[in-house]
């Protein structure tokens, strides 16, 4: 018997979700992720400020969410294998959720552009990785073209049960503040997770935060890995669901980006990868208030992306092990 703190996302939520009494589970644990609040941030910014820890999903990333849904359904239909395209966390949570369902899962990455930590865990994981030559949307249509044989499910947010279980962050923050904040802010990639908050808080009907879609002002190339993507997927019902909410879309800069990554991690103690900080750098830009509460959905973790760490931080020193020298470099 699970106990309640571990008990999966898909049982807490159940009611809510589009689960039969048949429906076999597929979990790792996922979701009942932190809400902390950000006291330093909060000082430097003017606002309230709390962050919603995505990186402490079984794989890292928010993905998870959405991949424990669309594997269960997947089984439950009898599918026998899946297919992403991803930047690399999508690729990750498949190849896990994949592994855990005894299914084959066929991952397709831009060859080159996918962070050292997401390439590691989809190959552990026994993913079958194919390296696309092209772009991630590139690789996308090609999986979705794949999908129409019959062969595979495909598993990207395109697939609505992802977004169902993604939705289940938003639940997670109404019961831990008993109210919406009064902004939500989230990285903007394809567009999936946007909608996926915004159905969330819709549905338990107890009021809407505006949304503040992140997105780099260089998708194309942009050095957060995971959100180089050139044309969002979602992204007609992204502007949709920002006109619903009164929220918008706003544009960093890498510089802004990687600032907010230093700042969270070094500030606040959370190691998140570049993509995910995109929120914070956000809010600089969205004019907000003094004192509004803010939410910020920090989506993946740091250890997927340690070039990112080597590019961006001082190496250590190497000292002989004598307190005289460790004390007069420390
Ligand atoms: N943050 C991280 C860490 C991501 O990996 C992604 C998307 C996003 C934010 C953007 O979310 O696409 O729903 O707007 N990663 C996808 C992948 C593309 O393949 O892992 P979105």
């Amino acid at each position: 018997m699970a106990s309640p703190t571990s008990a999966s996302l898909a049982e807490r939520f159940r009611d809510r979700l589009p689960l039969g009494p048949e429906t076999p589970i597929v979990t790792l644990g996922e979701g009942s992720t932190p809400l902390l609040p950000a006291p330093r941030l909060s000082a430097r910014l003017d606002l309230d400020v709390w962050l919603k820890w995505e990186g402490a999903n079984p794989t890292g990333s928010f993905k998870d969410r959405g991949m424990t849904i669309a594997l269960s359904k997947a089984v439950e239909e009898g599918r026998q294998a899946v297919v992403c395209a991803s930047t690399g966390n999508t690729a990750a949570s498949a190849a896990a959720y994949a592994a855990r369902a005894g299914l084959p899962a066929l991952v397709l990455q831009p060859a080159g552009a996918v962070a050292l930590g997401k390439l590691a865990q989809a190959r552990a994981l026994g993913a079958r990785v194919l390296e696309v030559r092209g772009s991630f949307d590139q690789a996308l249509a090609a999986a979705r073209q794949l999908t129409e044989r019959g062969t595979h499910v495909l598993v990207n947010s395109l697939n609505p049960y992802r977004l169902e279980g993604q939705k289940t962050a938003a639940f997670e923050i109404l019961e831990e503040l008993g109210e919406p904040p009064a902004v939500l802010a989230l990285p903007y990639g394809g567009g999936g997770n946007t909608r996926a908050y915004a159905m969330g808080f819709e549905e338990a009907d107890a009021g809407l935060p505006r949304l503040v879609a992140v997105e780099s002002s260089r998708r194309a190339e942009t050095a957060a890995s995971a959100i180089r993507i050139s044309s969002p997927a979602h992204a007609s019902e992204v502007e949709q669901a920002l006109a619903r909410t009164g929220g918008t879309v706003v544009q960093v800069s890498d510089e802004a980006l990687l600032e907010a990554w230093r700042a969270l991690a070094q500030e606040e103690g959370i190691f998140c990868e570049p993509a995910s900080a995109a929120p914070v750098a956000g809010l600089a830009q969205a004019q907000l208030a003094k004192g509004t509460r803010v939410v910020c959905v920090i989506t993946g973790h740091g250890l997927k992306d340690p070039e990112a760490v080597e590019r961006l931080t001082p190496p250590p020193l190497t000292v002989d092990p004598d307190p005289d020298a460790i004390a007069a470099v420390a």
